[in-house]
């Protein structure tokens, strides 16, 4: 299912900037802001200071030790340069709250010499610009840093904060701009290399990387990693903690605390059989194994598609597969996204509209198309209920330059929902007989390269309307990609199972007659969700509690069913609920999950004292992605309200 991440983090970047302060001398030729009024191409990456068209990073090699006590990575990331533009002599890396110790480059006789550079100040999204002279052109440069224990793209969790209590824990989240928090680097999509890594670690804790990683890795405390394939930045990615590998496949598996994975692998059990799917609709399976690592409970994220190792929350994990779907989007990212992908987040439906797109055909694959018309009627809901006329900017597919401010602000109903809509809309002109096989050859196009929106506008034109006359005009499939809203012809899914859910709904709240167990013991997660977002605005208190004591909604360890739930539960006064909310804030941090609740609790004085004061106890165990959210929506609401002048 897709949902608000990205706009929940509007204010991520911000409340995160507030905490770095302490960067050294600012370079005061370039304004904090430089890369986004730079940006008159409309390609360009407004979101990184680095300039791939003079100098590129080919290869990136790390050498980097975890020091949990500290939360500190500390050491070297060495590049191999590939200087385009016979001018340039700097390169320019993006960083964030970074410690950089000295930064060096080889000779031609492979000596290291030092090397100037300046790091400028703190901007709250960009971060810091590192710009480094290299007058002879280095093609091996050097830096030497360390991280901040704050760093925007890590979380550092105690043993406490673990399913086993066993050992601390790390991990990494880079997209969207968060890899320069970790790494100094080009962190633009507009720039992929290999890399390689070595990675020291305590003795008992096992180490990951969205890489090469082998299931039967001794844990010595000493890791090497290998990526032989160009990745762009935002897809490096590592953990670090008490891990056990569970296989599903010869080259599929799971990664996660000891009490967790064979319960994840069972869950996840029809990995093998999505992988499969998706190389006959699009071609092979291009990164060799496909392994997930299943997080705790903080990760910000439904899952994030870092190559050869998905990270996930174990959110999904509830016992009757009906959230794996989360599964298949993470996999079709292997060819869109990973293999094929965007160039700048303004190009976000590039990755995440085709993605859902792949992800929706997967699920009616294996597991049928009433579930994947479910899915889409969800999702559906919930654009219409996001697309306002305050957002319209981020409404259309392609965001003008200059729009996004914060690279996490893009609209999700837009690049998620809207973005599978649009290739819902030519599958359903074009037919799947001509599509598919027009989708897999612009995976195979433009296998390992990263675009913008108006190179597949031009490749579909060329490829799939020139070609196909008569099922799509150029005039509808531009008002799709260039204009707010959904077009009007947009194909509409019936589910009729949501059908029997809305009868029963209906007939519930008219007559407090519950539908019969015969009924909903058919239902899966996807039923009850719609069963509870179809609900008048609030219910008394009498219809709460009958619908608990049914079925046990408060506590629910379904968290698409808590989501939604316990909104309503804070919308209708119904206080029962308050201990379960307390208590499922303080577990999860997927934002997707716990902002809607809070969003609803401030809502009111009382709601937002709660909403205080149980933020106060789980912040230490929340993701600084999760902490920059759910402090962005309690600013919000004391925000003074505006009074109109009399
Ligand atoms: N790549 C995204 C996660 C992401 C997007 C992180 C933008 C940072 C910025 C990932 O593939 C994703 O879409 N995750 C979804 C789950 C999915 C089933 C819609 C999520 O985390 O909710
Ligand atoms: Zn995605």
């Amino acid at each position: 299912m897709r949902h608000s991440i990205l706009m929940l983090s509007l204010a991520v970047a911000l409340a995160a900037g507030c905490q770095r302060e302490a960067t050294p001398a600012a370079d005061t030729t370039a304004p904090p802001a430089a890369a986004a009024t730079q940006a008159v191409d409309a390609n360009a990456d407004e979101h990184s200071y680095s300039e791939p068209d003079k100098v590129k990073t080919s290869d990136l090699a790390l050498d980097l030790a975890i020091d949990f006590a500290n939360k500190q990575l500390a050491g070297t990331a060495t590049y191999t340069l590939e200087w385009l533009d016979p001018g340039a002599t700097q390169l320019v890396l993006d960083t964030r709250d970074l410690t950089i110790e000295k930064i060096e480059g080889a000779g031609k006789d492979g000596q290291w010499s030092p090397l100037k550079y300046t790091l400028a100040e703190n901007d709250k999204i960009l971060g810091s610009k590192l710009t480094i002279d290299v007058p002879e052109r280095s093609t091996t440069v050097r830096v030497t840093y360390k991280t901040s224990p704050d760093a925007s793209g890590l979380q550092w969790l105690t043993p406490e904060m673990t399913e086993g209590k066993q050992g601390p824990f790390m991990f990494s989240q880079s997209q969207q701009i968060h890899a320069r928090s970790w790494v100094p680097l080009q962190d633009t999509p507009r720039v992929r290399f290999t890399y390689s890594a070595h990675v020291t670690a305590p003795k008992d804790a096992m180490v990951l990387m969205s890489a090469d990683n082998d299931p039967k890795a001794a844990r010595d405390g000493d890791y090497s990693f290998k990526m032989p394939q160009k990745i762009p930045s935002y897809l490096l990615a590592i953990a670090a903690g008490d891990l056990v590998f569970e296989p599903i496949s010869e080259r599929a598996g799971v990664w996660a605390e000891p009490t967790m994975a064979k319960k994840a692998a069972a869950e996840f059990a029809d990995t093998e059989k999505m992988i499969q799917t998706t190389e006959q609709l699009y071609g092979p399976y291009r990164w060799d194994r496909y392994d997930i690592l299943v997080l705790p409970p903080s990760f910000p994220y439904g899952g994030m598609e870092n190559p050869r190792l998905t990270f996930a929350t174990p959110t999904v994990i509830v016992g009757d597969k009906s959230l794996v779907s989360l599964i298949a989007h993470e996999l079709a990212h292997s060819w869109s996204g990973n293999l094929v992908t965007f160039s700048s987040a303004k190009d976000a439906w590039l990755n995440e509209g085709f993605t859902s797109y792949v992800e929706n055909r997967i699920v009616e694959a294996v597991y049928g198309k009433e579930l994947a018309d479910m899915e889409n009627v969800i999702e559906r809901d919930e654009l219409k209920s996001e697309f306002t006329e305050d957002n319209k900017a981020l409404q259309a597919l392609a965001v003008k330059p200059g729009v996004l401010k914060d690279p996490d602000e893009n609209l999700s109903s837009t690049v998620y929902t809207k973005g599978a809509w649009f290739l819902q809309f030519l599958e359903q002109r074009f037919g799947r007989d001509v599509f598919d096989p027009f989708l897999k050859e612009y995976f195979d196009h433009f296998a390992f390269q990263s675009i913008p929106t108006a190179t597949f506008v031009e490749y579909a034109k060329a490829n799939l309307l020139a070609k196909h006359p008569g099922k799509v005009s150029d005039a509808e499939f531009d008002a799709w990609i260039y204009e707010p809203g959904v077009p009007a012809t947009a194909p509409q899914t019936l589910s009729q199972r949501f059908s029997i859910v809305n009868a029963a709904r209906i007939a519930w709240v008219g007559s407090a007659q519950l539908p019969a167990p015969a009924i909903t013991s058919k239902w899966g997660t996807q039923e009850w969700v719609h069963f509870i977002e179809g609900m008048p605005e609030t219910l008394t208190h009498e219809q709460l509690a009958q619908l608990d004591a049914a079925y046990h909604f408060t506590g629910t360890s379904n968290g698409e069913i808590a989501q939604r739930w316990y909104p309503l539960a804070v919308r209708s006064g119904y206080a029962e609920a308050n201990e379960a909310i307390a208590a499922f804030l303080q577990r999860v941090g997927r934002r997707k999950l716990i902002i809607p609740i809070y969003k609803e609790l401030v809502k009111t004085p009382e709601g937002l004292q709660f909403a205080q004061d149980v933020f106060a106890k789980a912040k230490p165990g929340y993701h600084p992605i999760t902490t920059g959210s759910v402090e962005a929506t309690i600013a919000e609401a004391q925000k003074p309200v505006a009074t109109k002048p009399q």
